[in-house]
């Protein structure tokens, strides 16, 4: 079984092919591409959806032929083409949607639509070196769109344990970011100034830390580092040093690592799992990585992240997602060549009524 995986929620296009075998094993991805629009976006200071979707027209069939090639595979041996059907830019979802489902029915074989966060969450399966991840885990969604902690029971089973009342994490450091001058994304840019920076230095906001649930809340952040950068302008006369300028950095990464390993913690703790997944963009986040490997060591608990290239969007999550369902009998693929995006979509609905999702199938999101 051969499933190639196409995704476009956003400023990526990715494709890739994995092979499952219906008799269990894990699925084994052969080969992926990758098209990130983020230069592009650049001097717009954010990702513009109509740019977006020219820019994934253009991408998406070379991608294919290149992944084809680099797995030594040809159009005919693809079995089963899946696509991310939301969340997302609507017409971003469109174009890597339209192009699925025509290129299922050209090719006689069925398509699939796949929930974006399900590919994420998913997504340390990909990695080979992984191979101690087992079922159940505590998720940590960390995009620039999601900020969530999921607990994750079988594919296709998982309960929201938290998430964010307003920003995402990642919309936290691309926020940050922006105020102090770093390009987009910001996140790797906020992340690389931290390095020489002292995450002491400013007194930042933690809110919720202690607010006894699993909720976020990044809003507050932007406007506290809005404060310290017109501050530190004020006494510069117009203009701020190398040096406040990373420890602004540094103590705004530490005000957003420190919820989420905190939260992250708490999650653990409440569910008694020992297993902790972390997963979307801000998921390469080295400061992160080292807070949530000090505190998973204390709990006696593990943590997988994807490989960094994995962390952001790809196809490899999408076609590996839909692998997974397709081996537990949980893959409802279509051959009408029926479709629909949801722009908007939460991943506790996926399941919810299997039946009516696909008699939904074709009306507009
Ligand atoms: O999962 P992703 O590629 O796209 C979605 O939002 O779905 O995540 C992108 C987000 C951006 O906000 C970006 O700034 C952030 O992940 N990010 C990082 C790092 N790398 C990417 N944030 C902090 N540190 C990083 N190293
Ligand atoms: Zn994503």
């Amino acid at each position: 079984m051969n499933v190639l995986g196409i995704e476009s929620s956003c400023d990526e296009t990715g494709v890739a092919l994995v092979s499952a075998d219906a008799g269990g094993g894990l699925p084994r991805l052969r080969a992926q591409a990758l098209h990130s629009q983020v230069q592009m976006h650049e001097a717009y200071g954010g990702v513009v959806p109509e740019l977006a979707s020219r820019d994934h027209i253009r991408r998406v069939l070379p991608l294919t032929r290149q992944v084809l090639h680099e797995a030594g595979a040809t159009l005919a041996d693809i079995d089963l083409v899946a696509y991310t059907r939301g969340p997302g830019l609507a017409g971003a979802l469109l174009v890597g949607a339209g192009v699925a489902v025509a290129l299922a029915a050209a090719l006689d074989r069925p398509a699939l639509g796949i929930h974006h966060l399900e590919g994420h969450l998913l997504s340390p399966f990909l990695d080979e070196a992984a191979a101690g991840i087992a079922f159940p885990f505590v998720a940590l969604l960390v995009s620039g769109g999601h900020t969530q902690l999921m607990r994750v029971d079988a594919v296709g089973r998982y309960e929201l344990l938290g998430e964010t009342i307003d920003d995402a994490a990642g919309e936290a450091f691309d926020k940050s970011a922006k105020l102090l001058g770093l390009g987009y994304p910001g996140g790797p840019a906020l992340a690389r100034l931290a390095e020489f920076g002292d995450e002491a230095a400013f007194a930042l906001p933690r809110p919720l830390r202690h607010s006894g649930d699993l909720n976020f809340s990044f809003a507050g952040l932007k406007t506290a580092v809005a404060t310290q950068w017109r501050k530190l302008n004020e006494a510069g006369g117009g203009s701020v040093c190398e040096q406040p300028r990373a420890d602004l950095a540094a103590s705004a990464q530490a005000a957003i690592v420190d919820v989420l390993v905190e939260k992250s913690q708490r999650a653990l703790r409440d569910t008694g799992i020992r297993r902790l997944v972390v997963a979307g963009g801000v998921g390469a986040n080295r400061r992160l990585r080292e807070r949530l490997d000090g505190a998973a060591a204390r709990l006696k608990a593990q943590v997988f992240y994807p490989p960094p290239a994995l962390c952001t969007d790809n196809g490899a999550m999408i076609a590996m997602a839909a692998a997974l369902r397709w081996q537990q009998g949980l893959a409802m693929p279509r051959r009408d060549g029926a479709f629909d995006v949801k722009p908007r979509w939460a991943l506790e609905a996926l399941d919810a009524d299997p039946a009516a999702e696909a008699g939904r199938a074709g009306q507009p999101a």
